[in-house]
């Protein structure tokens, strides 16, 4: 005759193998395994048995526990198998995901980059500054007179404590020099702020790339070299640039440059890009001054200095017709330079 714990097996495997959903099986298992079950009531009653039997059942109650633990987790499985492949079934693989939009450099961006890049290709590094100056850098040092216009209220944004927004770049080249002795070959790209009345061509804050090339023997002839190279890489082999007389307080000569392409949409028109011109003394002066060296020794070295309007340079390539566009972060816009 079959042990009853033989037959409670028996009882349980069938039990389990009929169960058809995972609740049944649990009903099962609570039944069988479960702490008032059947199968552990045996647990109990080893007690009661004799020292010959109790090995021998006890080992056929374990036997009989791990096969029925066994077949309710194989089950178990088999249901939650079932459950995963009812919901992946439901899941159309076909349909389209989410998009995720690519962005795209700004089209300023994309200027900066183009004309760091042949900078680079030269030999001049980078500098900078910050946009927030104070008059000694933006004008005393750049040897701009007291009276001059461009000090004027009217034209420059003051914060309270007699600090400013750069009004140029060229607040980069004193930086510069005081941080280091010549030779000195670096362009300082960055924002200038001015409070114009805005317009088309006219924004209250603006680029430039500021140039600064110190050494022996510089002369007009390396600026315009320098910047005719420049001008060519960036709008094609056929522009012609043009040198004009100008005046700023820190270079002498000063110059602007204009340029001409018929690869541009603008066409015949020459178009003024930059301000440039050869250090002046005055200015090597006022950063051996604040240096308290003769470093910049105006007597042994010479220079040239140049401001590109990024803004204006990159109206032109990409022919946009209106300055307020950089700001306004219509995508339609932005889009049309990704
Ligand atoms: N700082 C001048 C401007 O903003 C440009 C310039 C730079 C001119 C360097 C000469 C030399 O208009």
């Amino acid at each position: 005759m079959p042990h009853p714990l033989e037959e409670l097996r028996k009882a349980a495997l069938g039990e389990i193998e009929v169960a058809s959903d995972a609740q049944s099986l649990e009903t099962a298992r609570v039944k069988y395994l479960g702490r008032s079950g059947s199968i552990s009531a045996w647990g109990e009653q080893m007690k009661t048995l004799g020292k010959d039997e109790k090995p021998i059942v006890g080992k056929l109650l374990n036997q009989v526990r791990n096969v029925v633990t066994a077949a309710t987790e194989e089950r178990a499985q088999k249901f939650r198998a079932e459950k995963e492949s009812d919901t992946l079934a439901n899941i159309d693989i076909s349909l389209p995901g989410t998009p995720h939009e690519r962005g795209s450099l700004h089209p300023l961006t994309q200027m900066l980059d183009r004309s760091i890049d042949i900078f680079r290709r030269m030999g001049f590094a980078l500098a900078d500054g910050p946009d927030i100056e104070d008059e000694w850098h933006c004008f005393d040092a750049l040897n701009t007179p007291p009276d001059h216009p461009a000090r004027n209220e009217q034209d420059t944004f003051y914060l309270p404590d007699g600090r400013l927004l750069r009004t140029h770049t060229s607040t980069v080249q004193i930086r510069a020099m005081q941080a280091a002795p010549p030779p000195m070959r670096v362009i300082a790209p960055g924002a200038c702020y001015r409070r114009d009345e805005i317009d088309a061509t006219h924004s209250a804050q603006f680029h430039q790339i500021e140039g600064l090339y110190v050494d022996e023997n510089i002369s007009v002839a390396d600026l315009k070299g320098t910047l005719e190279f420049f001008m060519r890489e960036l709008f094609g082999p056929e522009t012609a640039v043009r040198f004009l007389p100008d005046h700023f307080p820190f270079t002498e000569p000063s110059l602007q440059i204009h340029v001409r392409s018929k690869a541009l949409k603008r066409g015949e028109q020459w178009i003024e890009v930059a301000g440039c011109g050869m250090v002046h003394p005055a200015v090597f002066e006022a950063v051996n001054k604040a240096r308290g060296d003769a470093a910049y020794n105006p007597e042994q070295w010479t220079g040239f200095a140049f401001g590109l309007g990024m803004d204006r340079l990159a109206m032109i390539l990409f022919d946009i017709p209106d300055i307020r566009l950089f700001a306004q972060n219509d995508l339609r816009f932005l889009r049309q330079f990704a």
